[in-house]
């Protein structure tokens, strides 16, 4: 196991967070709650211990994340409640930094490579590469929701983030990560990064297919060699057959699947899958 002290430092400010109470607690009790009960068992313990606090949103949300609907709410509630603040469903960039900046190191060449941060929400992942890869990088931060891309938009216009590296390009989108091929050419992307997205989906009444249909849009937007890496909580038994299995069946391509375990946060483990497209051997 990697040992990942930003974790415990993150744990730290969550609980307080949760401490201090109002909607940004709530929310995050809601994502907690969400990362580590199948939508079955948390609506057991609700049934059980008849919760009264959960409210429509987090009911709304325990079966409806695949829904644009679910987040454009998510995300209006979210920001009428603070002043804007980017909120990560489960940790941020420092903890899994080392994962990704040695990535890019091993894939730079002359020109800027291309990640996106798929199903971005409002987290700091994406403009956080943008601002400390010593390399070039063009960051694309996608979301279905209008909401949460708008607010991203408008806070990176205000902080003027600088990169470190002067070619690096940081942009925003509002997409349905189902058809990423309308958006972005076969083979065209060197990294994609999904931190709670397919999970979302995965977790979902109606994300299933939604889930799969994700996946294959990915492994057809990669460039041979290029990856995806996906941030989970959801057990290696379970992801890496869902992973595997759902990569076998892409024709052009084929797709290599890993795991590492990044850490615990608030007693959960998280895990690092990455899926690696290559071109099926003539
Ligand atoms: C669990 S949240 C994770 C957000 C962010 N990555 C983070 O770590 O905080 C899932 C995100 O996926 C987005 N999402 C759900 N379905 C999507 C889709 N089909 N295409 C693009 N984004 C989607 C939601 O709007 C939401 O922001």
């Amino acid at each position: 196991m990697l040992s990942c002290p930003p974790l415990r430092t993150q744990l730290v400010a969550s609980c307080s967070a949760v401490r201090e109470g109002g909607f940004l607690g709530e929310i995050r009790i809601m994502a907690l709650i969400l990362n580590i009960l199948s939508p079955r068992r948390l609506g057991r313990l609700i049934a059980n211990t008849r919760v009264r606090h959960h409210s429509s949103l987090t009911t709304e949300l325990i079966n409806n994340m695949d829904k644009k609907a679910t987040w454009d709410r998510f995300y209006t509630e979210n920001s009428k409640a603070t002043n804007f603040k980017n909120f990560e469903w489960f940790f941020g960039f420092d903890a899994i930094r080392e994962f990704i900046l040695p990535m890019l190191h091993s894939q730079h060449n002359s020109d800027a490579l291309h990640v996106l941060d798929m199903g971005c929400g409002t987290s700091a992942l994406g403009p956080c590469i943008y601002r400390y890869s010593p390399w070039p990088v063009q960051v694309t931060c996608a979301d279905i929701s209008a909401i949460a891309v708008r607010l991203m938009q408008e806070h990176t216009e205000t902080k003027a983030l600088q990169p470190q590296n002067t070619s690096s390009k940081l942009d925003f989108l509002e997409l349905d990560c189902t058809h990423l091929h309308k958006h972005f050419g076969s083979e065209s992307l060197d990294l994609i990064l999904d931190k709670g997205t397919i999970d979302a989906l995965l977790r979902s009444r109606e994300g299933g297919a939604k889930a799969s249909q994700v996946l294959k849009q990915c492994l057809k937007v990669l460039r041979d060699s290029g990856s995806l890496l996906q941030f989970s909580d959801e057990d290696p038994d379970a992801r890496m057959l869902w992973l595997e299995k759902e990569g076998q069946e892409l024709g052009r391509m084929v797709a290599n699947v890993g795991v590492q375990e990044v850490g615990e946060l608030r007693g959960v483990t998280y895990y690092c899958y990455q899926v690696t497209a290559h071109p099926v051997a003539q």
